[in-house]
């Protein structure tokens, strides 16, 4: 448990909308920062838009069989699940949620509060 709170943010209107590329990927943009979302088994997961190597849009790579989105650079593999390093170089990329609800798509994100804000109250 962290402590911040999640915050959920409607990025599309359905999954027709995100416009994935033809490696299940597509690239949504919240308060200017970009964020991929990659589709699996039928299923939506949120991870970091730059790879955590040499950042890289990992937009560009692919996502392999096992769920795994392949760096187009290094051919680095991450769990686009866990963020785990399956190919053993020791970085973690970020990932986010990512949930269907009849009125949209949202990314589940951590919210900081920034000085005198209260999340609790927003
Ligand atoms: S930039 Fe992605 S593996 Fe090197």
């Amino acid at each position: 448990m962290t402590g911040i709170p999640m915050q959920w943010i409607k990025v599309a209107e359905n999954s027709d909308a995100l416009l994935f590329n033809a490696e299940q990927i597509a690239v949504v943009t919240v308060a200017g920062q970009s964020y991929c979302i990659g589709r699996y088994k039928e299923q939506l997961f949120g991870f970091a838009y730059r790879c955590p190597h040499a950042a890289v849009p990992l937009s560009d790579g692919y996502i392999d069989t096992h769920g795994n989105v392949v760096c187009p650079l290094h051919f680095y593999k991450f769990s686009i699940v866990s963020g785990r390093n399956v190919s053993g170089e020791g970085y973690f990329l970020k990932t986010w949620p990512v949930e269907c609800r009849p009125d949209g798509i949202y990314l589940g994100l951590l919210f900081t509060p920034g000085p005198g804000e209260d999340p609790a109250c927003g």
